[in-house]
């Protein structure tokens, strides 16, 4: 397997909208091995997720896994290894939280996101079986993070409040605690 390059914000791969794949290409051993590969890369970099055009591959596909000692997200719940494929996602009320969030194409910043609590998510996994989950909490934060990917949208863009963007050193010193704190009340009223 291959570590892959990530993509750093003003790569235009970053902004564009990536394509559906078919079941025909799904399939094909390139494809299986990039799968292979991107997962390898989003363990490495220890991401809580990583989507195709993050790593110049501007296709529907992205990768989630929440390891319960993820060192960037500690607080988050543990997702299983999970290939989405052509995902779409609805959200299933109005209700939103903030979540503080960062990405492996935007280096060493964070920032404060409106995302819905509570999303159904329909997609193949990465044999082409079909996907219909609903997640809630963060872990509905998570994978709306990694579908605005394949829209071409990084979080950077949803941060309506810019005085909450910290580095991660600041974030640990300044906003961890308080943040952690509104995340274990929504993990325990909506579970993960
Ligand atoms: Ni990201």
């Amino acid at each position: 397997m291959t570590l892959l390059k990530i993509a750093q914000l003003g790569e235009p791969v970053l902004r564009q909208r990536s394509r559906d794949l078919t079941r025909a290409e799904l399939a094909a051993p390139d494809t299986q091995r990039f799968i292979d590969d991107l997962i390898e890369t989003m363990h490495d970099a220890d991401g809580a997720g990583l989507a195709a055009p993050q790593v110049f591959r501007p296709v529907r596909l992205c990768a989630i896994h929440v390891r319960g000692n993820n060192p960037r997200y500690p607080y988050k719940p543990p997702i299983p290894l999970t290939v989405l494929v052509n995902p779409v996602i609805t959200p299933l009320s109005d209700e939103q939280f903030d979540n503080e969030e960062g990405c492996l194409s935007v280096a060493d910043l964070r920032g404060s996101v409106k995302r819905y609590v509570h999303v159904r998510v329909q997609a193949w996994d990465r044999h082409g079986a079909e996907i219909d989950v609903e997640a809630k909490g963060l872990t509905a934060g998570t994978y709306q993070h990694e579908c605005d990917h394949l829209d071409g949208h990084v979080f950077v863009d949803r941060v309506t409040d810019p005085t909450t963007f910290s580095t991660w050193k600041n974030w640990e010193r300044h906003r961890k605690a308080a943040f952690v704190e509104r995340a274990t009340a929504l993990v325990q009223k909506w579970g993960g």
